[in-house]
């Protein structure tokens, strides 16, 4: 293996227009106007700029195809449905606060400037998660699809890395300390449903504590307190508690090794037996 730093680029030959964008849009998010407003007006400027000053007129003109009319009307997040919205124990002045974003969020992701647009991208869901997580700390990193339940029950430390297509199921809670990185297409559950009725809903704080690692597809199920800097490998699902500083694999996640840089007292040896 190889030490790889992240390269530093170029500056981008139109920078200044992203940074001027977010500008704007974070004093409007400051200025506490109306979100849902805020949120259509954006995706409109970024995703249809000729209907941006008759938006109202044009989803009534029924000259125009039905289906454009239609993808104006989504623009409006009051347009939309959100699946959180159906939990019977959606906090509804919460999640009504939150949900514009989160749709600007999801939606920037399938427009041009956005997607895999890393640099514009990153720094657009660092402002958006300011205004949604209960909290939000410093150089939070975030890549595209990222998709949550409410967005209010989640906390994050500082230094925090979310990777692309990662599911942060908040609905009963996920707490994330600081330094903690979740790799691509891993789920983080805080919610679990009863084998008889499936009605029979469950929700529980999931915490995933400093420096944890959960790496490329791995699954954290509802309730599991990750400890610090523990990881848990590609494919595993964490149905239990993982020990500090343990790597866990495998499904059920069982404990293969202690990394090298445990604590003395942490355990004695690197490689453990599964259990
Ligand atoms: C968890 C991981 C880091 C373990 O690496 P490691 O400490 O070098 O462990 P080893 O490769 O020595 O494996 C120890 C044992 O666990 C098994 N194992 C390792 N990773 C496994 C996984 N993801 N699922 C199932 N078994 C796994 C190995 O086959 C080995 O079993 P054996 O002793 O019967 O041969 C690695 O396998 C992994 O999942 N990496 C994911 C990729 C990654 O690094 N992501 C970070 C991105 S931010």
């Amino acid at each position: 293996m190889a030490i790889y730093p992240l390269r530093k680029l170029p500056e981008l030959p139109i920078a200044g227009l992203g940074s001027q964008w977010l500008e704007k849009l974070e004093a409007e998010l400051e200025a506490d106007g109306d979100r849902a407003l805020l949120c259509r007006r954006t995706l409109c400027e970024l995703a249809y700029p000729e209907f941006v000053d008759n938006w109202d007129t044009a989803i009534k003109d029924a000259k125009l195809p039905l289906a454009t009319r239609l993808a104006l009307s989504a623009l409006d997040p009051r347009n939309v449905t959100l699946e959180p919205e159906y939990y019977a124990e959606c906090d509804d002045s919460r999640f009504q606060r939150v949900k514009p974003l989160l749709w600007l969020w999801y939606s920037f992701d399938r427009t041009v400037a956005g997607g895999q647009n890393v640099e514009l991208g990153v720094r657009l869901r660092r402002v958006l998660a300011r205004y949604i997580f209960k909290r939000c700390g410093e150089n939070f990193k975030a890549f595209q699809n990222v998709e949550f339940s409410f967005g209010y029950n989640l906390e994050a430390g500082d230094n925090v890395v979310v990777h692309r297509n990662v599911l942060l199921d908040d609905r009963g809670g996920i707490s994330l300390g600081n330094n903690v990185s979740i790799s691509d297409f891993a789920n983080i559950y805080s919610h679990t449903h009863s084998i008889v009725d499936q009605r029979d809903v469950t929700d529980a704080l999931t915490r995933l504590d400093d420096g944890v690692r959960i790496t490329y597809h791995a699954t954290v199920l509802a309730g599991v307190h990750v400890h610090e800097q523990a990881m848990v490998g590609a494919m595993a699902v964490a149905t239990k508690d993982v020990r500090p500083y343990h790597v866990y694999v495998g499904i059920p996640a069982k404990s293969v090794r202690v990394k090298p840089n445990a604590p003395f007292g942490q355990d004695n040896v690197t490689t453990v037996k599964p259990r």
